[in-house]
């Protein structure tokens, strides 16, 4: 199974740590946005798409490059993130409803917590400090082993 992950992470480079977990396991390529080839999307039968939240949502870049891409069939995605808190089901609605506007099946969907030194917590040495943890990357590896399950 070729894979591909896509990912954005910018603020402590909480969700790469996630996204490298993941790619150990599934062999798959990392790319951010602005490396990406349109194009090259057929050649993946599973793309993962992957950057902290911001305002209850991916970042942008993400959500952008999704809105760009052809429609497929029979091609397999995942959503993961980093959160200040824990919560996917409508942190991850807007890039689930595009990628599945696009055709993508969504395999599966992952989050944990992520350092968070936004606005005015950075005077409070931030929140969750060393998250993602040891505990969170060995979620995120069980998480890539069943993806291979499916
Ligand atoms: C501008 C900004 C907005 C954020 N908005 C949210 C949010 O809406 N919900 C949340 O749970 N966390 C929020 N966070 C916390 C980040 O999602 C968290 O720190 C994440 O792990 C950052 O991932 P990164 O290091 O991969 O960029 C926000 C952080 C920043 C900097």
């Amino acid at each position: 199974m070729k894979s591909l992950i896509f990912l954005y992470s910018y603020h402590h480079n909480n969700t790469e740590k996630i996204a490298n977990a993941i790619a150990k396991v599934l062999e798959a390529e990392i790319k951010t946005p602005q490396q990406v080839k349109l194009e090259e999307f057929q050649e993946y039968d599973l793309v993962g798409f992957g950057s902290g939240i911001y305002g209850e949502k991916l970042h942008k870049s993400i959500l952008n490059l999704a809105d760009k891409l052809p429609r497929v069939t029979n091609k397999k995605a995942f959503i993961f993130s980093t959160s200040a808190i824990t919560e996917k089901k409508n942190n991850h609605k807007a890039i689930r409803e595009i990628l599945q506007s696009k055709g993508y099946i969504i395999v599966d969907e992952f989050n944990c917590r992520g350092f968070n030194t936004n606005s005015f917590l950075k005077f409070f040495g931030g929140m969750n400090k060393g998250r993602p943890n040891a505990e969170d990357l060995k979620n995120a590896e069980e998480f890539a082993q069943n993806l291979l399950k499916l």
